[in-house]
């Protein structure tokens, strides 16, 4: 029987080394030391020993018991992590694939300029205001000064939604609505905003375009203080050794206006393509508000005075990257778009 027991240890140990699954190792647990085993048939023959015989072999069978058993523990454990390396293996990430591209935009060329515009001011303590575009015949016209059938609406025909509702012409509406709401305390802001107008559109117009409107409100605001402001403007904006004129202008509102122009920035004032040979770029215009437009928003025109300005970002935008056609800002054409997203201001 021992020799027995011997034989079927090293058969049983046989196969669970050379076993390469965990449910063949299952299958030979179950064959040798289960119940219907040949180690449990063994034992149920110990009956038939003789007595003192007995003792010694059902240690031995224990001892053989747990042998197998150990073997059996050690080959699981073996299997088990050889297959949990297969599967780490296999579903291993390869974080050195190059990942796919994401198309990365960036701000239009003109939100640029026209944050760029608003820098300048804000750091001058301006506040930025903002009006709607689908606005009041009253705001856009009469508020400032262009009463029905002035002559100079001509100049602005805009897209009408009824007789007294129409798409703003310009920023200068956010003037009359921020003057009527301060009720006669100071104001300083910046509006930037779209505008419209009825025109055939080419390379320097367009129906629809984007201004930046500025307005200062207070005691002894003076013509002064509007070319010193516009100086500053120019300079932070266009280079440090810009140089700034006034002409006289008109506007209904403003009373005195002028134009604005810089001295050109490529050619330093002698003359080239960009100044049309003049030495000067035309920017924006303004003027004094005028005393009918303070009084019309509820201000005492003597004591309290003002400044305005207007500007169209397009145009700045065109000067400052050599823009040649306006339409470029509005076809989104990514071919001319994509050209600004690695450009610094
Ligand atoms: N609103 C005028 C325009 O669009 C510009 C302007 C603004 C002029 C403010 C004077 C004062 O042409």
């Amino acid at each position: 029987m021992e020799t027995k027991l011997q034989a079927l240890k090293e058969e049983a140990i046989a196969k669970i080394k050379a076993t390469l699954d965990t449910k063949e190792l299952n299958d030979i647990r179950v064959k040798y030391l289960g119940k219907k085993g040949p180690i449990t048939d063994l034992l149920k023959g110990m009956g038939k020993l003789p007595a003192e015989e007995r003792p010694k072999m059902g240690q031995l069978v224990n001892v053989i018991r747990q042998e197998v058993t150990t073997f059996l523990e050690e080959k699981k454990e073996e299997l088990e992590a050889k297959a949990l390396e297969e599967r780490l293996a296999s579903e291993t990430i390869d974080v050195t694939l190059p990942g796919r591209e994401v198309k990365v935009g960036n701000h239009h060329p003109i939100t640029r300029v026209a944050e760029e515009i608003e820098d300048i001011f804000l750091s001058m303590g301006y506040e930025i205001a903002e009006g709607p575009e689908v606005e009041k015949d009253f705001y856009n016209f009469e508020a400032l000064n262009l009463p029905p059938d002035h002559p100079a609406r001509d100049m602005q025909d805009s897209f009408y939604i009824s007789e007294e509702t129409l798409l703003r012409t310009h920023t200068s509406p956010v003037q009359a609505r921020v003057m009527e709401q301060k009720k006669g305390e100071p104001i300083k802001i910046i509006c930037p905003g779209k505008v419209y107008r009825r025109d055939s559109d080419d390379a320097t117009h367009s129906h629809q375009f984007s201004q930046i409107e500025g307005l200062v409100v207070g005691e002894n605001i003076r013509m002064s203080d509007l070319k010193g402001t516009l100086d500053l403007f120019a300079k932070k904006m266009f280079g440090a050794d810009r140089e700034i004129r006034l002409r006289p202008s008109f506007f209904p509102f403003t009373e005195p206006s002028v134009e604005m122009d810089i001295s050109c920035f490529k050619c330093g004032g002698d003359g080239c393509n960009v100044c049309k040979q003049t030495g000067w770029i035309e920017i924006l215009g303004g003027g004094m508000v005028h005393p009918n437009v303070l009084e019309m928003a509820g201000y005492d025109s003597k004591t309290m005075t003002g400044f305005a300005f207007g500007m169209g970002q397009e145009r700045i935008a065109m000067l400052r990257y050599g823009i040649e056609d306006i339409r470029n800002f509005f076809t989104n054409d990514l071919r001319f778009l994509s050209q600004f997203n690695h450009t610094e201001l």
